[in-house]
C-alpha cells in the first residue's frame, strides 16, 4: 500500500467521524436551545455544516480506497453490502453508513415536503447512524482512532459525572 494513501484513508475516516460526532453534539445543544426560547439559528447552521462535511470527507474516504493499489477496493465492494472479503462486517457497516448520511442530508433538505412530525422521526433514527460508524472504525481502524474514540465517548461521560459529584459535594456542605 503506498504510505499516502493509507494516511489518507485513515484520515478521511477519522475526520469524517469527528464532523459526525461534533454534529451531532450541536444537533443537541440545539434542543437545549430550543428549551430555553433561544435563537437556534447558528446551532442549526453548525449541525447541517458538520454532516455535510462528514459525507465530503467520506466521500474522500471511499476515493482513497479505491484508488489504493494494496486494497484494491473496487466500485462493487464498496457500494454493496459484504461484496466485499476484507472484513465483510466492518465493510458493510461502512456501506450502510454512507447510504443512511446520504439519506439524512437528502431528507433534511426536504423537511417542508415531507411533513415535520415525519421527518422528525426519520431524524430520530440517527443514533444508529453513529453506532454503525463507531463499530466500523472499532473493527477496522487503527490504535489511533481507538484513543480518539476514548476520548470523544468516554470522557465526556467522565467529565459529567465528575461535575455531577462535585455539585452533590457542594450541595452537601452548603446544608
Ligand atoms: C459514514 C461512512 C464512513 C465513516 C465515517 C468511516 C470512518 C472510518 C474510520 C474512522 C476508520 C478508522 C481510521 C483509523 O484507523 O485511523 C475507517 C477505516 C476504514 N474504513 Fe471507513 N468509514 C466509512 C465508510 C466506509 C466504507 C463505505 C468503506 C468501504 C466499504 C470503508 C472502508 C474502510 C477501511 C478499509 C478502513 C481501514 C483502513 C486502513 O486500515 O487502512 N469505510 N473508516
Amino acid at each position: 500500500m503506498e504510505m499516502y494513501e493509507w494516511y489518507m484513508i485513515r484520515a478521511t475516516g477519522t475526520v469524517a467521524y469527528i464532523m459526525l460526532y461534533l454534529s451531532i453534539i450541536v444537533g443537541l445543544y440545539s434542543q437545549v436551545q430550543k428549551k430555553r426560547k433561544r435563537k437556534m439559528t447558528t446551532s442549526l447552521y453548525w449541525h447541517e455544516s458538520l454532516a455535510n462535511w462528514a459525507l465530503v470527507l467520506t466521500i474522500g474516504h471511499i476515493g482513497f480506497l479505491l484508488i489504493d493499489s494494496y486494497m484494491s477496493f473496487n466500485w462493487l465492494e464498496v457500494l454493496v453490502p459484504f461484496a466485499s472479503d476484507y472484513q465483510p462486517l466492518s465493510m458493510t457497516l461502512g456501506t450502510l453508513a454512507l447510504y443512511f448520511i446520504i439519506l439524512t442530508i437528502i431528507t433534511s433538505k426536504l423537511r417542508k415536503v415531507i411533513g415535520y412530525q415525519k421527518w422528525r422521526k426519520l431524524h430520530a433514527l440517527n443514533p444508529i447512524l453513529y453506532i454503525m460508524v463507531t463499530i466500523h472504525g472499532l473493527l477496522s481502524g487503527t490504535d489511533f482512532f481507538g484513543n480518539i474514540l476514548a476520548v470523544v465517548n468516554i470522557l465526556p461521560f467522565i467529565i459529567f459525572g465528575v461535575v455531577l459529584m462535585k455539585d452533590s459535594l457542594i450541595r452537601k456542605l452548603a446544608h
